[in-house]
């Protein structure tokens, strides 16, 4: 099947607005693949971290990205054969991966890689850029927010529920930073397209955001 004919749904949106548990809800009820972008940027600075590289030294950076020996096993995350699913995780993780999503030839570095999820019998991808940059043509846009106070209180309640100490001020300034980071750089910027539809999931579950993709997901694709 030509790769294009293959169906995208884009999920896009800020730190901890719950796109990661939404988009995987939507790929299990089609029965589609998942593509965790954010993972690939995680991934990229986690490889930096231990190779002491600099967050400006972009030449070296890009060129871990194009190097980067990943698999994804169901919720697992390999880099070279050493299991990492937690290791990216970690604030320093955090910090580093949007420090690196900064620089271009590290987004160009990882473009073919993303691409190449697009596997019958569809997709769906979640990230910052999936809509506008990667899969322009997909089938679905979705811009998913929720407000910062709900997501610094989501991002509270699983740090706690994993033993990890944290405090909803702290959280809620790093979330606003990393924000402000993401939409104000040169490349790939997160904002909301003119052809996505807005999700705010302030006061929804996790299942009333599934369904309201998967609702418009099928309008799309009714013929006529
Ligand atoms: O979604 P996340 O928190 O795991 O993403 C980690 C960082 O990577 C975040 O700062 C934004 C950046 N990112 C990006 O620039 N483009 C993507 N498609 C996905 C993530």
């Amino acid at each position: 099947m030509a790769r294009e004919l293959i169906p995208v749904i884009a999920i896009d949106g800020p730190s901890a607005s719950g796109k990661g548990t939404v988009a995987q809800g939507v790929a299990r009820a089609l029965g589609w693949r998942y593509l965790d972008s954010g993972a690939l940027y995680r991934l990229v600075a986690l490889a930096a971290l231990e190779l002491a590289v600099e967050w400006d030294q972009a030449q070296r950076l890009a060129e871990i990205a194009g190097r980067l020996d990943v698999q994804f096993e169901g919720d697992e995350v390999w880099l070279a054969g050493r299991r990492v699913t937690e290791a990216i995780r970690t604030e320093a993780c955090s910090v580093g991966a949007s420090r690196c999503a900064a620089v271009p030839a590290v987004r160009s570095a990882l473009l073919a890689r993303q691409r190449s999820f697009r596997t019958p019998p569809g997709l769906v991808a979640e990230g910052r850029d999936m809509g506008s940059v990667v899969f322009p043509d997909a089938v679905l846009k979705v811009f998913l927010t929720a407000s910062v106070e709900a997501r610094a209180e989501r991002r509270h309640k699983q740090l706690i529920d994993k033993g990890i100490p944290a405090n909803i001020p702290t959280l809620l300034r790093d979330l606003q930073e990393r924000d402000a980071r993401d939409a104000e750089r040169p490349v790939a910027p997160l904002r909301q397209l003119p052809d996505a539809r807005l999700l705010d999931t302030t006061r929804l579950t996790v299942d009333e955001a599934v369904a309201q993709v998967l609702g418009w997901y099928r309008e799309r694709a009714k013929p006529g």
